[in-house]
């Protein structure tokens, strides 16, 4: 077992870190008003970050584990180019969690003034409070009894409230509205500082009921060990930072203000719904987690490698010659997809574009490229998309397609698509369309050669 997954808290992963020069540690003191978004977004794809000393609080902040897809990978103990396949294999093979004794996170339980504890920062001009940004939220569906994890915000309104904004078509927020029909509200917890394996978990979109803390157990290559909470029959990851535990008041609507989004500017949702909170456990020496919303590397990094491997489940089920699915920065993390399709037959192309329209609502963007060409890879894509297509016959836009609530040119609930089919066609070049290099032998010649001199070029 490698160092990052020595056990299943983020400390083993944070000291590899700091080994490999990885970790940006803050010892001043830093306000957690606008100051800690600030370091955040500096750092942001270049390294994790600790603020030791947190002004008007005593607990560490920490974060920025999953900025960059090197360090998902690390996360997840496997190359990168693995990081795909690795996912899918957990929601294929799910390990079932276990109950264990010992849970450093309930080392200090507090019943009051539960949220006031926490050092939680305002992170952007225009938003209109202090928002918990890396809270998992863990619940059990009402109706089945299915356990759900997943990520949303919340704005602290108060010591123990806060708005919780969730999507109406999460399965959080589908499970709160069941459990108002039934007259109650929705037990949940709110757990930071998790293995960050169980965090990628967390994001993956699964069926309504398939529970996302099993795929985290194939992740870690062993069940997550889970703690009863105290107030409730809930189980969440025992050598997580903290566990806040409360209730989701589906029917009490709250006006949340601007709130940032992945794509990096603000949004206005109206409402969100009430949360209240009676109780807080963690580790006696916890550290407070931190995700930095909007156009930062690790909210699109977690959010892009997640419905990538989403995606690639889905399109597998009816297509075989499937390759790497890429949901890449540059498209935020969520609206564009590059799918790699092996010689593709006639039609599949816009099958795999009619796919990935109707399995995620965010996506709206989708490019479909050869087995040559690395989808993470930008410049590869467009040099596809320069060369490989005829802009009369390979884009399909699709009006009025249902957009996801977050999608930046929503308007009246749809959005137009476009699919771009870059894919090689036979017969559109007489020359074809082999890449114009020396033979193979002489590569190796001079590889050879080229390693005895510059072997970081070979
Ligand atoms: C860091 C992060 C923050 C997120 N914040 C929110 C949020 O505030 N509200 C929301 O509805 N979805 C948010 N999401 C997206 C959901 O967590 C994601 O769509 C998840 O798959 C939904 O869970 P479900 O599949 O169980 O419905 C966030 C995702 C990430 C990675």
């Amino acid at each position: 077992m490698s160092e990052a997954l020595r056990d299943q808290s983020c400390r083993g992963m944070m000291d590899a870190l700091a080994r490999q020069g990885e970790l940006v540690v803050i010892e001043d003191p830093v306000d957690p008003v606008f100051d800690v978004s600030a370091m955040f977004s500096l750092v942001d794809e270049k390294a994790a970050v600790k603020l030791s000393r947190i002004k008007g609080y005593d607990m560490p902040i920490f974060g920025n584990f999953l900025s960059s897809l090197d360090r998902v990978a690390m996360a997840l103990d496997v190359p990168k180019a693995d990081i795909q396949k690795t996912l899918l294999a957990s929601v294929h093979k799910p390990i079932a969690p276990v109950l264990v004794e010992e849970a450093p996170v309930q080392q200090v339980v507090i019943r009051d003034n539960v949220l006031a504890r926490l050092p939680v920062p305002t992170f952007f001009d225009k938003e209109t409070g202090p928002y918990i940004s890396a809270g998992m939220m863990v619940a059990v569906d009402p109706e089945t009894g299915l356990g759900n994890a997943s990520y949303a915000r919340l704005k602290v309104l108060g010591p123990n409230e806060a708005l919780i904004g969730i999507a109406p078509n999460h399965h959080l927020a589908i499970m709160a509205r069941k459990a108002a029909a039934r007259g109650s509200n929705l037990r949940f917890a709110v757990v930071l500082g998790a293995h960050p394996a169980i965090q990628l978990a967390a994001c993956l979109y699964l069926g309504l009921g398939d529970d996302e803390l099993h795929c985290a157990g194939a992740l870690l290559g062993e069940a997550v060990r889970v703690t009863c909470c105290k107030t409730m029959d809930l189980l969440v990851p025992a050598e997580a930072e903290i566990v806040i535990e409360g209730e989701i008041h589906a029917d009490d609507v709250i006006l949340e203000g601007l709130v940032s989004e992945y794509h990096g500017m603000y949004e206005d949702y109206g409402t969100g719904v009430r949360a209240s909170f009676d109780c807080l456990t963690m580790r006696k020496d916890a550290m407070f987690q931190v995700i930095e919303p909007g156009y930062h590397a690790e909210h699109i990094y977690l959010g892009g490698v997640a419905i990538a491997a989403s995606l690639k489940a889905q399109l597998s089920r009816s297509m075989l010659n499937v390759g790497e699915v890429a949901v890449t920065a540059s498209g935020s993390g969520r609206n564009n997809v590059v799918v790699q399709i092996d010689k593709p037959r006639p039609g599949q192309a816009r099958r795999a574009m009619a796919i990935c329209w109707g399995a995620v609502s965010i996506i709206k963007n989708v490019t479909i490229v050869d087995s040559d060409v690395d989808p993470w890879d930008l410049a590869a894509v467009e040099l596809a998309k320069a060369t490989r297509m005829r802009a009369e016959r390979d884009i399909l836009i699709v009006t009025d397609l249902p957009a996801d609530r977050s999608e930046p040119q929503e308007a009246g609930g749809v959005v137009a698509k476009v699919g771009y089919d870059a894919t090689c066609k036979a017969g559109d070049r007489k020359e074809g369309f082999d890449k114009a290099l020396p033979p193979a032998a002489s590569y190796e010649r001079m590889r050879a050669l080229l390693a005895k001199t510059r072997p970081d070029f070979v």
